[in-house]
């Protein structure tokens, strides 16, 4: 039987040999009572790399994300974030639940929020007159309901400067910061630089099996720390994860624009069947969003009909849209066993 083809998301990757061979020769300390050697050789590196001073190993991006709110904004402040952000949308309102924060979504493009709604929202952090004060700026890169979409460093810098201005942090959610840096070609410290704080996740296109890391200032690192305890998130043998995390990092970052790569062919492998499917401009890193609105059948029955025929995709917005993610165990020939599987799906309606 032929392999099934996984496209629901990059998360799906396996660890590597590198990775597993790491992970068995690994330190065992217990990180959360006095800490794992090999932990801190990963918050070494992941520090490093996005530029900050310190970071912290979690347990996943929502962790991270939840924990930047909880130390840069103030309980009853505003969270300023772009409306499709996966904060708002997909961590099921911890901001909020947890946080005792406010989201204040604002509408984007193409991930990057409204810069004039922007300046017209912010306000200095604290309680106004009549509305609270801005705790953070809250920015995705790449953009996961957007497509991938990176968001461009000349928007970066416009919103620190504005964020400057007013005193209000900013936070970068880049559970795929390094799919950005590869598709700008730049380091992801460069992205990085822009914010106050910044998140990345191993367990997604760099294929540790769990695992983020949040990346800041070592006073903002440390009591996060506090925070990491508070939720649960201390975890004890971990030297094993941290080192598959090191392989990631050091390993799987270049490799990225393959991904970008298949993404392409397939977005424009789908195009050539239907234009009205997807457009391949819009696709910058490793995410593709089919269109299936003008589809005689929705979201669901294709991803139905895809299962049938071997391959994994996953259904969203009210229906009308097919997320395909493609990563390491996704290789061209599979990109073009995905197409012959769309041809002849669209050939049967
Ligand atoms: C943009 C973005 N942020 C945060 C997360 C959350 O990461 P995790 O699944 O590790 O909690 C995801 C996961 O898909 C994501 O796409």
């Amino acid at each position: 039987m032929t392999d099934v083809i996984d496209l629901r998301s990059d998360t799906v990757t396996r660890p590597t040999r590198a990775m597993l061979d790491a992970m068995a020769s690994a330190t065992q300390g217990d990180d959360a009572r006095d800490g794992d050697p090999t932990v801190r050789d990963l918050e070494a590196l992941a520090a490093f790399r996005t530029g900050k001073a310190a970071a912290l190993f979690l347990p996943s991006g929502t962790m991270a994300n939840l924990i930047a709110v909880l130390v840069h904004a103030p309980r009853g402040s505003e969270i300023v974030m772009e409306a499709g952000s996966h904060t708002l949308v997909s961590e099921v309102g911890g901001l909020s639940a947890l946080a005792g924060t406010l989201p204040r979504p604002l509408p984007g493009r193409r991930g990057a929020m409204d810069y004039d709604r922007l300046r017209e929202v912010i306000r200095r952090p604290g309680i106004g007159r009549d509305r609270a004060g801005t705790g953070l700026i809250h920015l995705e890169t790449s953009h996961n309901q957007a497509g991938g979409a990176v968001l461009p460093l000349a928007h970066l810098a416009a919103v620190r400067d504005l964020a400057d201005r007013h005193g209000v942090p900013v936070h970068i959610d880049g559970a795929r910061l390094f799919n950005a840096a590869v598709a700008l070609g730049v380091e992801a410290a460069v992205i990085a630089q822009h914010a106050d704080s910044v998140c990345f996740c191993l367990s997604k296109g760099l294929s540790a099996p769990a695992g983020s890391m949040l990346c800041g200032r070592e006073d903002f690192i440390e009591i996060a720390r506090g925070y990491r305890r508070m939720l649960g998130g201390g975890m004890r043998q971990i030297g094993a994860l941290a080192a598959a995390g090191i392989v990631a990092l050091e390993q799987m970052v270049d490799r990225l624009a393959d991904d970008h790569a298949t993404a392409r062919q397939l977005a424009e492998g789908l195009a050539s069947l239907d234009p009205a499917l997807v457009d391949p401009a819009a696709v910058e890193t490793n995410l593709v969003r089919v269109d299936v609105s003008r589809s005689p059948i929705d979201a669901q029955a294709w991803a139905t009909a895809l299962a049938s025929r071997g391959i994994r995709a996953g259904a969203y917005g009210d229906a009308r849209q097919l997320r395909l993610v493609t990563h390491r165990h996704v290789d061209p020939a599979a990109i073009e066993r995905v197409l012959e599987a769309v041809r002849s799906l669209l050939a049967s309606h």
